[in-house]
């Protein structure tokens, strides 16, 4: 992913204040221990302004997060989802990547976060393709040594900041092999997901992906495909995968804010299908964009637009 260029303001604290003002002090609770929970969040432009796509779930899922953590945001899921709209608009943003993010501030270094003040932010940055270039030609993916944590330890599904360095290991280690990204397994041995992203299997017609018992975060997108793929008539199974799954797969594709419809089109040099982005795949993908972009009336209740 290119370095985010730099907006004019940051939400923080209630407040829209310039992007190198909103700072943190480095005794922060959340950068000693990751006791921090964000969202990834995009915008899109309509041609008749920008839409913040599924804005409220994702607020929701921040709210789950932080309840997790015990981490009183201090505002109503209303009230964020205003805040956000408002970061997109005082910075002219269209097509952006939003980054809602909540932590323990300073206060001690103990554990316990008592008394830590909470410090909430929203960060809005022009949007661009986190794998470059994965969207339209495909993107290759290795099996990672590392596997994805576990529920009897950290709550996959919880966005937590420190959630996130087993997701940085494997990222690391595909890079490192030469990949774009990891395709992670659970504890089981089962297949959970990749480093930021859902995976969806196509065989035989059908729409495969997993659940949230499989170690996976609960992807806002992944719900999304799942009723774009069923609208648009295709079989939906949602199970366990496996590794061989994902070896006899036709099609293979991430899900995700960040990602948004990625083909694989390799896994450890087996090449998906004839290494093209697949049929299913390519219907998919294109009629997410059109809704993301407004152009389905009858998805608008997943757009939250942006009053210019
Ligand atoms: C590990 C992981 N899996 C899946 C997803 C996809 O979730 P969503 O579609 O809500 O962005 C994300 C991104 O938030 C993620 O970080």
């Amino acid at each position: 992913m290119a370095p985010f260029a730099k907006a004019d303001v940051i939400w923080m604290n209630g407040a829209l204040v310039p992007w190198d003002a909103a700072q943190t002090h480095v005794s922060a609770h959340g950068i000693q221990y990751g006791t921090g929970v964000f969202e990834g969040v995009r915008s899109y432009d309509t041609g008749n302004g920008a839409a913040i796509f599924r804005l409220e779930a994702h607020m929701r899922r921040l709210a789950a997060s932080a309840a997790f953590y015990e981490l009183p945001l201090g505002y109503s899921t209303e009230e964020l989802c205003a805040a956000a709209v408002e970061v997109v608009r005082a910075n002219k943003l269209t097509n952006a990547y939003l980054r809602p993010l909540a932590f323990f501030d300073s206060y001690s270094f103990a554990i316990w976060p008592r008394d830590c003040p909470v410090t909430i932010a929203i960060i809005a940055v022009p949007g661009g393709q986190y794998i470059q270039g994965g969207p339209d030609h495909g993107a290759r993916v290795t099996v990672s040594t590392i596997r994805r944590i576990d529920a009897s330890t950290l709550p996959p599904s919880v966005k937590a900041c420190g959630h996130y360095t087993n997701s940085v290991r494997a990222v690391q280690e595909a890079i490192r092999r030469g990949y774009d990204d990891a395709l992670m397994l659970n504890t089981k041995g089962d297949v959970a997901e990749g480093s930021g992203a859902n995976l969806f299997i196509v065989k035989n017609g059908a729409v495969i992906t997993n659940d949230v018992d499989a170690s996976i975060v609960a992807g806002i997108t992944r719900d999304a495909v799942i009723q774009i793929a069923r609208d648009l008539g295709m079989p939906v199974v949602v199970k366990p995968l496996s590794l061989m799954d994902v070896e006899t797969a036709d099609e293979l594709f991430f899900s995700g804010t960040a990602v948004e419809i990625t083909p694989i089109k390799e896994v450890d040099g087996r090449v998906v299908g004839d290494g093209t982005p697949g049929p299913l795949t390519r219907r998919l993908q294109a009629s997410f964009l059109d809704i993301v972009r407004g152009k389905v009336p009858a998805y608008d209740s997943w757009l939250t637009r942006v009053a210019r």
